[in-house]
């Protein structure tokens, strides 16, 4: 991709909710109900920007072993935030969906993600993503056993497996080339990636924010969207030489490959 470009897909670790509360002598749901507001803005800005597709890590399959009460009140705050929102993300073209154990969810939380995801599944622009009750690990073990269960039925060989056919067994097989992460932004000031869609961010530029999710405005995405934007990617390439007016012509010019030693030096 050329410096300067808009990256097509960001995701977002949208971390430190807890922690913002308890700075704030706050129970740590305080951040969550906070954090939970800050996502119409951030959808909105992705929009405007021309981001193509946002992946929001709202629950990791690690998640699961916080105390019952928070568990509760991040499924309440998800299930708000789509029925108050369905309609503006459909004015707004966006297409839903949610990567996961979706399984796992209850019954009524995962009629509204099938209803809303339904309902904005004709949309043509952003694609937001929520991963509820995700983990990278699970899902490239369940993308291994899928894959399995297609050789044993005789669908699939051994040998077919490579690197674009891994893609269709991965949760985010429906978004296409659009899967593969260009930029991923962590909050918070913690650098870690936390099993979060590694398959997919084998080559994102990754941008880690002092921020805490609750304190992300508008304008530290444009930030982190501008720093993108500086960064030359060489999916381990070396970069295109610089166009020169002049091409080197006569007794001064460089070969193209100069006759190089090699010994170890
Ligand atoms: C990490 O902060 C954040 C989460 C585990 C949940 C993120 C959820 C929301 C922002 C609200 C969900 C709403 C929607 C619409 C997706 P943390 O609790 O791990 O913070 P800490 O590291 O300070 O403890």
């Amino acid at each position: 991709m050329a410096v300067g470009a808009v990256p097509r897909h960001v995701a977002i670790i949208m971390d430190g909710n807890g922690r913002w509360a308890q700075q704030k002598g706050r129970p740590r749901v305080f951040g969550h109900i906070r954090g939970c507001g800050r996502v119409k803005p951030v959808v909105r800005e992705a929009d405007r920007l021309g981001i193509k597709a946002l992946t929001l890590y709202a629950f990791s399959t690690e998640n699961w072993s916080r105390p019952e009460q928070e568990i509760a009140v991040l499924w309440r705050l998800l299930k708000k935030y789509l029925v108050r929102e369905a309609d503006e993300l459909h004015r707004r073209n966006i297409r839903f969906r949610v990567i996961g154990e979706v399984e796992r969810l209850s019954p009524d939380l995962r009629e509204v993600i099938d209803k809303t995801t339904q309902r904005l599944s004709g949309n043509t622009g952003l694609q937001l993503t929520f991963a509820v009750s995700y983990g990278a690990r699970r899902e490239l073990a369940r993308a291994a056993k899928l894959f399995a269960e297609d050789v044993a039925r005789g669908r699939r060989k051994p040998e077919e497996m490579n690197e674009d056919l891994m893609e269709h067994y991965l949760w985010t097989a429906e978004m296409g080339d659009q899967a593969e992460v260009d930029l991923l932004i962590r909050t918070s000031g913690e650098m870690r990636v936390s099993n979060f869609l590694l398959w997919q961010a084998a080559y994102a530029e990754l941008y880690f924010e002092d921020a805490c999710w609750p304190d992300f405005e508008v304008a530290h995405l444009v930030r982190a969207v501008n720093d993108y934007a500086s960064r030359e990617r060489r999916f381990g390439s070396v970069p295109e030489p610089k166009a020169t007016s002049k091409p080197p012509v006569g007794q001064n010019a460089q070969p193209l490959l100069p006759s190089i030693s090699l010994e170890l030096c």
